[in-house]
């Protein structure tokens, strides 16, 4: 039975003011006589209207419309070989866990249609903390170097003088910055419109670490496949929903749960050891590249099912706070530097949108007791009591020692330092695009799509990219194609009626900056 008759059913709650006192007439205000002005005495009528003025906080600065729901994350397999998890070592564990799904450029009233990457956020509540799952529904990303992010954004949101969303900025970002073409390929085909949140993959996109307690390590990368597959729509239908009913996804996921029918999806894992990305041929920290599944197969790892909905969608979605740093022991970020901004970023939007003690709100609270020196702030819920606010040697917290977690300041054993310092000299280069960069979607475009894929794709970016009005933007973004596919580009030119032009200049793949051995040693910093 839907919650509000459930509600009606039970609830006989007296209405009161916000300091408990019951209310004889919630609609109406005290006055001097029938026809005089209001008493500033009805604190009833100044607090409705103090608190409504209020009610709004800051949208999500990206991803501001979503919809979520409750579920549980199951391990279901021992993957004790690569990490000394306690949680992801432990089959048969059952986390409860919140997803928040989302489009990514909207405002929080947008459409759920907009042909944009999905959000894909998942915040598992195990033993030793929660462990969130930042991810996306594409296993690539439009950047590799941290510093564009802000920029990009800016060219997918709206114009600063005519607020409107703005088809140049758009192409004109993307055309120089090539290494998006791979994510872009995924985009404009018909995985750019979802048909509704829940049926898509999720993937982590990232490069993460699973630890072992002896300080060896595998790079992971994670996979959330949806039972029920990753269903899509056309350009056209999605168009045509965005105005029908632009809460299409929402909707969808509400009813199918309420309906009984839970998402689920099986969460896979690949790996590849240090040596491995020595000599893998992209960058293993590149998150504009996907692992072939043939060389890095995919692991079973656990389950995620969604089954309730949310009691207060505000409560428990809106102020749900989500960061890729809110990891577990043995469970890491490898360096690379888009995840790494990331681990700033998102505490730090968190303390603005919702509040320094955004992680004392019940839904983003731990389910394990907090002990630490932070103290006070804007709406402490939980201040730790008389617990010492500094390590004192009366009451002293303990410290465990935790060998494989960024959390341990200290560790136990010695890494690996020469791999740790591969990273050296590579921060710089990953800004700049090679003929590397348009192996995976060319190998997309021409191997794994079929005609009808291939079709959908041409007429999915010739609508968009006919809205350019810049002669030079538009040869550039021909250009940006050729690299991927001579065919696929002149098709584009056919149809928004331009001139086909050649592929873009750009470096050998000889000149990529990859992983290799001994880079750090010289290069340290
Ligand atoms: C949301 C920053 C890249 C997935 C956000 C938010 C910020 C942000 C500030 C708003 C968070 C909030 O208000 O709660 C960045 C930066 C990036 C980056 C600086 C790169 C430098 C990525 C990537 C992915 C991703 C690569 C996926 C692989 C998400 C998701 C959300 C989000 C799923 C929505 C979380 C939610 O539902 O609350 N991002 N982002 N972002 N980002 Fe990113």
């Amino acid at each position: 039975m839907p919650s509000k008759q459930v509600l009606a059913a039970k609830d006989g709650a007296v209405y009161t003011t916000s300091n408990g006192a019951p209310v004889a007439e919630p609609y109406a205000a005290q006055r001097v006589g029938p026809h005089g002005p209001l008493l500033l005495q009805d604190f009833h009528h100044i607090d409705l209207l103090a608190h409504f003025d209020r009610e709004r906080i800051p949208e999500r600065v990206v991803h501001a419309k979503g919809a979520g729901a409750h579920g549980y994350f199951e391990v279901t397999h021992d993957i004790s070989d690569i990490t000394s998890s306690k949680f992801f070592t432990t089959p048969g564990v059952k986390a409860r866990t919140t997803v928040r799904f989302s489009t990514v450029g909207g405002e929080s009233g947008s459409a759920d249609t907009a042909r944009d990457p999905r959000g894909f956020a998942i915040k598992i509540r195990t033993d030793e903390g929660n462990l969130d799952w930042v991810f996306n529904n594409t296993p690539v990303f439009f950047i590799r170097d941290p510093a564009k992010f802000p920029h990009f954004i800016h060219t997918q949101k709206r114009d600063p003088q005519t607020h409107l969303k703005d088809a140049d900025m758009f192409w004109d970002y993307l055309s120089q910055n090539p290494e998006s073409a791979h994510q872009i390929t995924i985009l404009f085909s018909d995985r750019g419109t979802p048909d509704g949140f829940h049926n898509m993959h999720g993937y982590s996109g990232h490069t993460f670490k699973f630890v072992k307690d002896n300080g060896s390590f595998v790079y992971a990368q994670i996979h959330l496949i949806a039972e029920g597959g990753f269903k899509t729509l056309t350009n056209d239908e999605a168009g045509k929903l965005a105005g029908d009913n632009p809460d299409y996804g929402t909707q969808n996921l509400f009813e199918t749960i309420e309906a009984g029918k839970y998402p689920t999806w099986t969460c896979y894992v690949q790996t590849m050891t240090p040596e491995q990305a020595e000599k893998f041929r992209y960058n293993v920290l590149d998150l504009t590249k996907v692992w072939p599944h043939k060389d890095y197969p995919m692991r079973p790892l656990g389950k995620l099912v969604l089954n309730e909905n949310p009691q207060n969608y505000f409560a428990e979605i809106e102020q749900a706070a989500f960061a890729p740093s809110h990891l577990i022991p043995y469970f890491e970020a490898a360096p690379d530097p888009v995840l790494q901004s990331r681990l700033f970023s998102y505490p730090d939007t968190h303390r603005h949108r919702l509040g320094v003690n955004y992680s004392q709100i019940p839904v983003n609270a731990p389910i394990v007791p907090i002990a630490n020196f932070q103290r006070d702030g804007y709406m402490t819920i939980n201040s730790q009591g008389a617990r010492p606010n500094y390590q004192s040697s009366f009451a002293p917290l303990t410290y465990v020692k935790n060998k494989g977690s960024i959390n341990g300041a200290a560790r136990d054993y010695e890494r690996e330092a020469k791999h740790d310092n591969w990273v050296g000299g590579a921060f710089w280069d990953l800004a700049e695009t090679t003929e590397l960069d348009f192996e995976q979607p060319r190998a997309l475009y021409r191997d794994v799509m079929n005609d009808t894929d291939r079709d959908h794709l041409v007429y999915n970016i010739s609508v968009h990219l006919g809205n350019v009005k810049s002669a030079e933007v538009k040869a550039r973004t021909l250009s940006y194609f050729a690299s991927v596919d001579q065919t696929l580009s002149d098709r584009i030119a056919k149809a928004i009626g331009a001139p086909t032009v050649g592929p873009l200049k750009v470096k050998p793949a000889s000149e990529a900056v990859r992983f290799r051995a001994g880079v750090g040693a010289s290069t340290q910093f």
